[in-house]
Formats: C-alpha cells, sequence, structure tokens
C-alpha cells in the first residue's frame, strides 16, 4: 500500500520506520532541511535491543498532493487546519486521511472535508525524537483505529499490512474510542506538565492522587458517564504502565513548544458551557498549563 504520513515529529518517524517494512511510505516534513536529513541518513528506530535504520523518502508537506492510497496525519492538533485547508483544495481525488491527534476538537473541522474517507486513530506507544530523524520506540502499545466517516475499505486493508510488533485494533465507535483516550489524556497531561513529574508520581504520591481523583470526577461529571469505573481503571492502568515516561505535555512545555491543552481540557471546557455546568479543576488546570506556555 502507497502511504504518506504527514508530519515527522515522533509518531511520525515512529509510523514510517514500521510501516515502510511492509508498505511503500513517503513522509511530509514542515521544513525542508529535516526531509534532506532524512533522505540523507533514513530514519533511525532506536528499540531497547539495537538500531535499525530505514531508507524513506520525505519531502516538504507543501509537495504533499493526496496521491497516496492512505494519508497518515501525525502533526499536533493545532496544525490539522494546515493540513485540511491543503486536503480541501487538493482535487486529484477523494483523499483516505487517518487522523493521530489526541483530544477531540480537531473532529469540526473534518466537516470541511467531505467526500473523503476519513479515519481516526489514538495512539498507546511510547516514542521520542532525538533528533530530526531518529525516533526512540521507548512503550511498546497498540494503535487504536475507527472510522470518522464514509467507507472504511482502506483502513481494513491498512489494519491488515502492518508488521509484526506494530498492531492495530479497529473499533466499532470512534466516539467512544476517542472518549477513553480523552479522559487518559485530561487527567494524566496537565497534572503530569504542571507537577514537572513522571507519569508514575500521579499514583505514588497521595496527595497528587488526591488531585487526579478529583479532577477524574468532574470530566465524569461533564462527559455525563454513567460507569465510570472502566475508565478510572484505565488511567490507573497507564499511570502504572507508563510510571518512568514523561507525557508528551510535560514535554512540550520543557521543549518551550505549545500543548495540545486546547484539544484536551479547552475541549471539556466548552462541553461544560455547553451544558452550563462549573469545571473549576478542569477550568484552572487550562489556565495554569495556558500560563506556563505563555512563559515560555
Ligand atoms: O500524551 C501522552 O503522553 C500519552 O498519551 C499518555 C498516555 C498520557 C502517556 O504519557
Amino acid at each position: 500500500m502507497k502511504i504518506g504520513i504527514i508530519g515527522a515529529g515522533s509518531i511520525g518517524l515512529l509510523f514510517a520506520a514500521y510501516l515502510s517494512k511492509t508498505n511503500h511510505v513517503v513522509i511530509y516534513t514542515k521544513t525542508l532541511e529535516q526531509a534532506e536529513d532524512i533522505n540523507k541518513h533514513g530514519i533511525v528506530l532506536v528499540k531497547k535491543d539495537g538500531k535499525s535504520n530505514y531508507n524513506i523518502k520525505a519531502c516538504p508537506f507543501d509537495l504533499w498532493e493526496g496521491r497516496e492510497d492512505l494519508t497518515i496525519v501525525a502533526v499536533k492538533q493545532y496544525q490539522v487546519k494546515d493540513v485540511i485547508e491543503r486536503a480541501a483544495k487538493i482535487n486529484t481525488k477523494p483523499n483516505d486521511i487517518l487522523f493521530l491527534q489526541n483530544g477531540m476538537s480537531h473532529l469540526k473541522l473534518l466537516s470541511k472535508l467531505e467526500g473523503n474517507n476519513l479515519f481516526v486513530g489514538t495512539i498507546e506507544h511510547g516514542a521520542y525524537k532525538e533528533n530530526p530523524f531518529t525516533v526512540r520506540h521507548n512503550g511498546e502499545g497498540v494503535t487504536n483505529l475507527a472510522l470518522f466517516s464514509g467507507d472504511r475499505t482502506s483502513l481494513t486493508s491498512f489494519s491488515s499490512l502492518v508488521p509484526d510488533g506494530f498492531p492495530v485494533s479497529l473499533h466499532n465507535n470512534y466516539y467512544e474510542m476517542l472518549i477513553s483516550k480523552l479522559i487518559i489524556n485530561a487527567v494524566v497531561n496537565p497534572l503530569t506538565a504542571i507537577l514537572q513529574v513522571q507519569n508514575g508520581m500521579l499514583i505514588k504520591n497521595d496527595y497528587y492522587y488526591e488531585v487526579l481523583k478529583d479532577l477524574f470526577s468532574e470530566i465524569v461529571f461533564i462527559l455525563n458517564l454513567a460507569d465510570s469505573k472502566v475508565y478510572f481503571r484505565s488511567v490507573i492502568k497507564v499511570c502504572q504502565n507508563t510510571a518512568l515516561n514523561r507525557s508528551s505535555m510535560l514535554k512540550d512545555i520543557e521543549a518551550g513548544r505549545k500543548t495540545e491543552i486546547d484539544a484536551i481540557l479547552g475541549f471539556l471546557l466548552e462541553e461544560a458551557q455547553k451544558q452550563e455546568k462549573q469545571a473549576p479543576i478542569i477550568k484552572n488546570l487550562y489556565l495554569l498549563v495556558k500560563g506556563k506556555e505563555n512563559n515560555m
């Protein structure tokens, strides 16, 4: 299958390296310099048991024409708008596009792409970009995928073409799939970013754990979740399984980058407003993360 990957951050590089084992992959970068680096060095995938090198063609994003069978959008949520604007202009054929963002606020932009087959996904891998062409795979997980609109044929083909060690799980209900991940990101990411701790500390430190529980209850109230136990268990499981990891939001703050707070807590605040509900913990955490971004 011909696959285009837009975005060469940790997830874009990780997907490009693995998928190139069983597909023909082109990666589209933000800068010409990064494309040149990847064309020169290949993509280096670092795992516990060693390094491998993958020869993958890279081009700057301006050259993306949507000609591949499937395009995987692996940019941050706040960069999705640029991809959608370009996709709406490309008239070569209806595009099959998979969006891999955290949060939910990118969904309202997808309606601009009528006539395309659109998929959404969430990622449970831990990945760290060491330099423009090197990614460390430090937590092996699953990619969850679901149809958002249109026809799911290329999603099904894609799921049968992933290499060993890079599993995908197909879901029937995209909303439920994204909500489960949103809850995890809404609890873990802002708390770790503000407290500047690894994920595991949220359950190891009794005081932080109290805040985690209160925040979780407020999220349940905003999302009107009837049975919240299963979601709570998955938050705790992520804190345990990724205990030594730094969340993506903490890494963004440490690197002086914009965070995905608008897609995560911003989305929950909009939901609270629609229902005329108060969400003081979410609001304060949202403002603290925004304040940290502003200090950069
Ligand atoms: O955004 C992240 O860092 C990850 O999605 C997660 C699951 C919170 C683990 O760090």
